[in-house]
């Protein structure tokens, strides 16, 4: 199976792709993770990408394009990957095309995870995520068993540093002018499904699931 999972900053696309790893067995590819660890371990991927992660900004296409091509090229994704962050951009999701296409591989859905932009505001600021295992929570809708610590393994609960305020704004802003047109672009190619995030976790997840059971 290969996925894309699309939505806005704080739909929901880590929390389900935690979910879906386990019962599809595929990995789990995020650029945002691949960027914060990169920053995290002060590699020079790290040094450029925090420039623009700091603001919210877009990384530019020729990098993060760079990454993911030579990620999916890696022997664990013969079987199918799921992408969550990518593609954010036109050009991305052409370069992405281009990619599968050299491997002789096509995608079998793009999930996209609608949320109002009022509750994406709340759940970014509320979010925290394991310092060690890179689980997430929400201080109210998904708390820790106990407070800042992880339930999975005991690690440490931080913030995000682009989760203040200021620069979700920031995000949701170039969301809806960079990314929001990859909706169409999909739909055109008649492989995008609409789910509602605005509901449970758990019923988000089921109905992703319904769907992918489809036939
Ligand atoms: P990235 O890490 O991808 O951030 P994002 O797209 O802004 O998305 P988030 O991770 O914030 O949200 P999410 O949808 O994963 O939500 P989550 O499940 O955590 O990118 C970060 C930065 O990296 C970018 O700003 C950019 O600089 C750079 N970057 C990354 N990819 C790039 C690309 N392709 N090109 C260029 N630059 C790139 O959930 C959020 C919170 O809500 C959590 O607290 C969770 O517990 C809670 N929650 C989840 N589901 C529910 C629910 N159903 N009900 C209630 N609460 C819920
Ligand atoms: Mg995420
Ligand atoms: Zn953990």
């Amino acid at each position: 199976m290969r996925l894309i999972l699309m939505g806005p900053p704080g739909a929901g696309k880590g929390t389900q792709a935690e979910k879906l790893q386990k019962e599809l067995s595929i990995p789990h590819i995020s650029t945002g993770d691949m960027f914060r660890k990169a920053i995290k371990e002060e590699t020079e991927l790290g040094k450029e990408a925090k420039k623009y992660l700091d603001s919210g900004a877009l990384v530019p296409d020729e990098i993060t394009v760079g990454i993911v091509k030579e990620r999916l090229q890696e022997p664990d994704c013969n079987e199918g990957f799921m992408l969550d962050g990518f593609p954010r951009t036109v050009p991305q999701a052409e370069a992405l095309e281009k990619t599968m296409a050299d491997l002789d591989e096509k995608l079998d859905a793009v999930i996209y995870i609608n949320v109002p932009k009022e509750k994406l505001i709340e759940r970014l600021t509320g979010r925290r995520v394991c310092k060690n295992c890179g689980a997430t929570y929400h201080v109210q809708f998904n708390p820790p068993k106990e407070e800042g610590n992880c339930d999975e393994c005991g690690g440490e609960l931080y913030q995000r540093s682009d989760d203040t305020v200021e620069t979700v704004e920031n995000r949701l802003n170039v969301y809806l002018e960079n990314t929001r047109p990859l909706i169409d672009y999909y739909k055109e190619k008649g492989i995008l499904k609409e789910i509602d995030g605005d509901q449970g976790v758990d019923k988000v997840f089921e109905d992703i699931q319904n769907y992918l059971r489809r036939d």
